[in-house]
């Protein structure tokens, strides 16, 4: 068994990226630029975006943390993407979700001008990641894609099990995984509807979690020499810690591992991997498409 081990290989991708930003600016370049919008004070939330902000320190960026109380109106929040879409020092910028129920989630993804939505949210990046064309990818799924790729993992041909729906991660993770550049897998998603997925896990070569339940997949789901790779990152109580809670994969680690060919952890997997690409995407609005 390997461990996949996503901080060191961020690490390594933000230097790579810092370099490139340090010829750019000696050849006379822009410093790249990444705002960040924050509404309210939840505990993940804060974390997430801080991280962001410190990645940028790594790789020569500038960053803008731009902040709102809980009860910003959608109007207001409407009228920071505008003033964001049209600010050219501005590369690229994301609004950290959750966002308050009083705010329309989509309506502010689709203010965002799709040229700077690094975080590859705006439908029009959706679909032109779908058809393979010029585009900013989630985050996330981009993450594990590189991932794979640096381990020398082989993809193509191989059955991969998607678990989770989402927008953010499961759909386009599916996506990848299907097309030609990045997996060339045969892909299946699986959902609350599924109708066994323990057998659709059992058969898979390479099972991606993403469902957000702790510990959800167990030694007796998986095939000797699968990879796994773990996107859960719940906040579970744990008086241990000085912060009172830890980060629970999907993937119950110590009795799944010792069955792979190669496991992410978490944290430590591809939580790091989701940041240093959102810094690759903003490395790319600066350079342009
Ligand atoms: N909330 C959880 N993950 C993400 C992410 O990748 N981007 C944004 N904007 N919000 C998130």
């Amino acid at each position: 068994m390997q461990l996949i081990d996503g901080k060191a290989t961020a690490e390594a991708i933000k230097a790579e990226i810092a370099e490139e930003v340090k010829s750019i600016m000696a050849a006379g370049g822009k410093q790249p630029h990444l705002a960040a919008v924050l509404v309210g004070h939840d505990g993940g939330s804060e974390t997430y975006v801080k991280n962001k902000v410190i990645a940028c320190e790594k790789c020569g960026f500038k960053s803008t943390l731009i902040r709102y109380e809980d009860d910003v109106t959608e109007d207001e929040l409407l009228a920071c993407v505008e003033r964001l879409n049209n600010d050219n020092d501005v590369d690229g910028f994301i609004v950290q979700l959750p966002l308050p129920r009083h705010i329309d989630e989509q309506k502010i993804i689709e203010a965002i001008d799709y040229r700077k939505d690094v975080d590859g949210f705006h439908p029009i990046n959706v679909g032109r990641m779908s058809i393979g064309l010029p585009c900013f990818i989630s985050a996330t799924p981009l993450g594990i894609v590189t991932l794979l790729k640096r381990y020398n993992i082989e993809t193509a041909g191989k059955k991969c099990v998607v678990l989770g729906r989402s927008n953010i991660v499961g759909k386009p993770m599916a996506q990848l995984m299907m097309q030609k550049q990045y997996g060339d897998a045969t892909v299946t998603v699986c959902h609350s509807h599924t109708a066994d997925i323990k057998k659709e896990c059992r058969e898979a070569d390479i099972i991606i979690a993403a469902i957000g339940k702790p510990d959800f997949v167990t030694a007796d789901m998986v095939k000797e020499g699968a990879v796994v790779i773990d996107v859960g990152t719940t906040r579970v109580p744990d008086a241990t810690r000085k912060s009172g809670f830890r980060l629970n994969g999907d993937v119950k680690f110590d009795e799944v591992a010792p069955k792979c060919s190669f496991i992410t952890p978490v944290p430590g997997g591809v939580g790091p991997m989701t940041i240093c690409s959102l810094m690759k995407n903003t490395l790319q609005a600066a350079k342009g498409w």
